[in-house]
């Protein structure tokens, strides 16, 4: 176990399996891990921080040394506010090495006393992301095994719910069409 306080920095929208496996990892190398969610990411999130923070909760609350937290702005600012020493991230293929190594050598112009320290997942995870999760689960496929249970079942309630509602939404759409036809020909006749 070393010294120090490290950062897991990501959008985590949702946790996968890959990301769960590179916590508990994590959390054996460092004194102390703190998953950190980007609250204002560009992207239109599935979940919102507070759902993630919680699906996160449940997934790392046997992990003593592992902490939660929100963050905005620059990552490596946040880091140094909470006296990080090292930025976690991980690695599942030649194809990310390319974007990490960018973004580790930014975030050291930026703040040259702030390491990065590269972990991969089981291979088993090497072709897991958050972004084909959201993919396969929205087209209707399988992720079990892909995410923890908890996150499967909160994708299948939040893919329902926006189902039911678009059926909603639709049967509305017919309603009123149907009224318009019906009162148009009351006024021709
Ligand atoms: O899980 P992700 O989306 O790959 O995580 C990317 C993240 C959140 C680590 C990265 O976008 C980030 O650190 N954003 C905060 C803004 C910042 O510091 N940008 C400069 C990075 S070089």
């Amino acid at each position: 176990m070393n010294k120090g306080i490290a950062i897991y920095p990501g959008s985590f929208d949702p946790p996968t399996n890959g990301h769960l496996d590179l916590i508990q990892r994590g959390s054996k190398i460092f004194e102390e891990l703190v998953v950190a969610i980007l609250r204002n990411s560009e992207k239109t999130p599935m979940f919102s921080v507070a759902e993630r923070l919680e699906m996160l909760k449940e997934l790392t609350a046997d992990l003593k040394n592992v902490r939660l937290d929100t963050f905005d702005g620059l990552m490596v600012e946040y880091a140094k506010s909470i006296d990080a020493i090292c930025v976690l991230r991980g690695i599942r293929a030649i194809s990310d090495y390319e974007y990490e190594l960018q973004m580790a050598l930014m975030n050291r112009k930026l703040e040259p006393t702030l390491e990065t320290v590269f972990m991969m997942p089981a291979d088993k995870y090497s072709y897991v992301s958050s972004r084909l999760v959201r993919e396969v689960a929205q087209a209707g496929g399988p992720v079990k095994g892909l995410v923890p249970d908890v996150v499967d079942l909160k994708l299948r309630q939040k893919l329902d719910a926006a189902r039911r509602l678009e059926k909603r939404l639709e049967e509305a759409g017919k309603a009123k069409s149907k009224k318009q036809k019906k009162r148009r020909g009351k006024t021709k006749a």
